[in-house]
């Protein structure tokens, strides 16, 4: 079976015996970062460019130190090990640490550092094929998605409408009906043959799956724009040929076959998504030493 193993400032224990305090920032104000890395084949898939976002989230909410003494390139590999799971998830989390509650830094710093592993199932054929809905809402998220942060009530309360709405995801949507990203996921659209997605900004996550989607697809020869759309280009105005798919590290690339009550192009996953999806599960399938998959496209 598969021990419940978690890293926490340093240590590894059993998940069980894992606790942080009631004052920690990360409970009480959402004060904290984090990440979420595929497990293939008992590795971590595309670690350093997780990292490298870690990093990044860490700097912007001005916590760069709290990595100091974690050297995450080798204890979330480990973390893997120990936890004995083939596929899954890593799930790393960073906060300002336990301190009186107040809004400002506590001086010094104090930060809880954490991580865990947990088995999860990666999304099959059938589900590919079968397609995902989304579920329009308007974006009511701050004004600084690009922080992976742990503050995700606004997606926590999107995806749960998507979901009694009988769809899968959320699809964030501004004031202009412009499409940002999904709950959990980037999204991209192929619109007149053009693979399109919205640009990084403030707005979105910039996804580690978007970026090696939009460097996959580019190397087998289609054109990709950063250039956002509208809800109209892919439902209502959407051209023959039309595309929807989200991008996500535990989901892939997964094809949308509708959008609210609007069939995307003929309700099934698309060509170019496909085609695109058995070059990256070949690559990633290639990355953690497993045997090339069937391709996807030919089953369509
Ligand atoms: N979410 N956009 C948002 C808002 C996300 O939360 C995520 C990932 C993505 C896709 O990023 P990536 O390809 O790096 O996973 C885009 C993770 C998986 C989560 O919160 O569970």
């Amino acid at each position: 079976m598969d021990a419940e193993v978690l890293y926490l400032n340093g240590e590894f224990k059993s998940l069980e015996d894992g606790w942080v305090r009631i004052e920690d920032r990360g409970f009480e104000l959402g004060d904290g970062i984090y990440e979420v890395v595929k497990v293939m084949n008992s590795k971590a898939v595309w670690l350093e460019d997780h990292l490298v976002r870690l990093y990044r989230s860490l700097g912007e909410i001005r916590l760069t130190d709290a990595s100091v003494g974690h050297e995450f390139e080798t204890v979330l590999p480990e973390l893997v090990e120990r936890s004995g799971i083939a596929n899954g998830m890593v799930y790393v989390q960073v906060t300002r640490g336990h301190a009186p509650r107040d809004f400002v830094f506590p001086h010094p710093p104090n930060p809880t550092v954490l991580a865990y592993a947990r088995a999860k199932k990666l999304p099959t054929e059938e589900e590919i094929h079968r397609g995902t809905v989304l579920h329009p809402v308007e974006d009511m998220r701050w004004a600084r998605c690009d922080i992976k942060s742990t503050n995700l009530l606004a997606a926590v309360l999107a995806k749960e409408e998507a979901k009694e709405a009988g769809a899968d995801e959320a699809l964030f949507l501004d004031s202009e009906g412009l499409v940002r990203e999904g709950g959990s996921s980037n999204v991209f659209a192929v619109l007149d043959g053009v693979i399109r997605t919205h640009p990084l900004s403030n707005r979105i996550l910039g996804g580690i799956t978007r970026l090696h989607v939009i460097e996959i697809a580019r190397a087998l020869g289609y054109t990709v724009e950063e250039r956002a759309f509208t809800l109209a280009d892919i439902t209502s105005a959407a051209p023959a040929g039309c595309e929807v798919f989200t991008a996500s590290t535990l989901k892939d690339m997964l094809p949308v076959v509708r959008v609210g009550s609007h069939q995307v192009g003929d309700g099934k996953a698309g060509t170019v998504t496909l085609t695109v999806l058995d070059r990256f599960r070949q690559i990633q399938a290639a990355l953690v030493g497993l045997p090339e998959p069937r391709p996807l496209a030919a089953g369509r």
